[in-house]
Order: structure tokens, then sequence, then C-alpha cells
């Protein structure tokens, strides 16, 4: 008898959630439209450098700005790794509040948010649909399912809810996920989310690990961190957006 193998956990996933949609996606109905707010600067292209990782999970899509981005950086180093992206595709509290002066980006109708379907077409625009996986869920349930099917990212980045009690929860539930060596980045470490930063640095307190940061992302590494020589100690000081420069954790956070 021939032996079937094991699907991958990343197989698994995709079984889970009933196959993977760009096969069948009209995504012609729709233009590209990548509207997001990732930063070319950001340290996320090193650290795909540096550990050219088989696996990301990114937390907090919306469009997929970051995560195109992050899949044609792969590309370019010939990286031939996977990027799960979990997400409501419903939005945040302050993306629901400037909904109407952002003129529906959420795209609202009869009440519900059409974000996962643009998201969906920008990754199929940009041809890097091949390595990505969309796990629409809250981060919470996503962060379990994918402990449950053995999902080890070498890769975390997290740029979900920025509530402290969200940010806490999630770092707790991807510090469990992230495999041996592996690096989580964090997104807006900020004057802006003093929520981020709180949670943070209780992560940083808790797990015992240096409070490190680049330009307004925080980063923890399970082991060396080989990100370090291009970060500074956060502990006092956060990055403010406008001016550019690190300046001192505002004393709400
Ligand atoms: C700031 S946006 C992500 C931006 C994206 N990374 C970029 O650079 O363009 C945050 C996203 O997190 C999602 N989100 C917020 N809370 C969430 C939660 N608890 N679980 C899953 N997704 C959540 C929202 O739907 C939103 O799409």
């Amino acid at each position: 008898m021939i032996e079937q193998a094991k699907p991958s956990p990343v197989d698994s996933l995709i079984s889970v959630l009933g196959g993977n949609p760009f096969t069948t996606f009209p995504y012609r109905e729709r233009q590209s439209d990548l509207q997001g707010w990732m930063d070319a600067r950001s340290i996320l292209f090193t650290a795909i450098e540096r550990l050219r990782p088989e696996l990301i999970v990114e937390v907090g899509t919306w469009k997929g700005a970051s995560t195109v981005a992050m899949a044609q950086h792969m590309d370019k180093l010939s990286v031939p790794g996977r990027i799960v992206c979990v997400d409501t595709w419903l939005g945040g509290v302050e993306h629901m509040l400037g909904n109407e002066e952002n003129g529906n980006w959420l795209n609202l109708r009869w009440g519900w948010p059409h974000l996962y379907e643009q998201f969906l077409a920008n990754v199929m625009y940009a041809g890097v649909a091949a390595r990505i996986v969309p796990v629409p869920q809250t981060s919470h349930i996503a962060a379990r399912l994918l402990g449950h099917l053995g999902l080890r990212p070498s890769l975390i980045y997290l740029d979900a809810s920025h509530d402290f009690m969200d940010v806490a929860i999630d770092l707790q539930l991807h510090w469990v996920l992230l495999a041996p060596g592996g690096i989580l980045v964090g997104d807006d470490y900020t004057i802006h989310w003093p929520g981020v930063i709180a949670a943070a640095k209780r992560h940083g307190r808790d797990q015992r690990l240096p409070m490190l940061a680049c330009r307004g992302q925080y980063v923890f590494a399970k082991g060396d961190n080989p990100l370090a020589d291009l970060c500074t100690p956060a502990n006092l000081t956060c990055w403010d957006p406008l001016a550019e420069r690190d300046v001192p954790i505002p004393k709400v956070a």
C-alpha cells in the first residue's frame, strides 16, 4: 500500500478554510486599491532578508498593502515562504469612526464592510496570490487555530487592534506560536498609540525581554535578536511619526 504524505500545517489550514479562495475569485470585477499604512523603510524588510522565513503570520492586513510589500520583497530575494494573513476584514474602532471622512473606505453595504474582496483582488493584481493564505477570523481565535494545526512562523507581524487589552492578548497568544529563533514585529509603537506601548512594555517585562524598537515598530526575538543592531532601547522613548524621531514616552502609556 502506498502511504499518503501527511499534509503540511499550511495545507491543513487551507483545507479547514474550505480551499484556496484565489482559484475562483473574480478579481477583475474590481480595480486594485492598495491604500494602507506600510512604510517602505519598515524593519520588516530587513527581517525578511535576515531570517528568510518559510512562514510569516501577519495579524492585521486591511487591504493588503503590507502583505503585498512583504510578498514582493520575498520574490525579489527568492525567499520561497508563505504569508498567512489574519484579519476580520471588518476594521477597527478608528476605521469605523473615520469611515465617512475617508470616503467609505470600509466599503460598507447594508452595514457590512467589504474589505476582504478588495484584499483578495489586490493580492491577485500584484501577482503574489500563490504565497498568501487569508484567515478571516479574529486574531485571538486565529492564533488558537494556527497553534492547533501546528503552524510555527519564524516572523510574526502584529498590526491588528491597537487597544491595550487586545494587543496584550495578541502578544501572549502569538508569542506561543513564534518558532524558536523567530522574531515578532509590532506596529505603531508611537506617541499616538499608548495602548500599544503599554502592552508591548508589559510583554517585555513578563517575558524578561529587552524593549527594542525601530521607527515606530517594536521587535521581540525568541533567542538572539538579529535586528538588534538596527533597533534602539524603547523602555523610555517611542516614535513620533511627524517629527520622525524618538521622543520620551508620554505619561499616559
Ligand atoms: C491598521 S490595519 C492593518 C494595516 C495593514 N497592516 C497595512 O499596513 O496596510 C488593522 C487591521 O486589523 C484588523 N483588526 C482589528 N482588530 C482585529 C482583531 N481583533 N482580529 C483580527 N483583525 C483585527 C482590522 O480589520 C484592520 O484591517
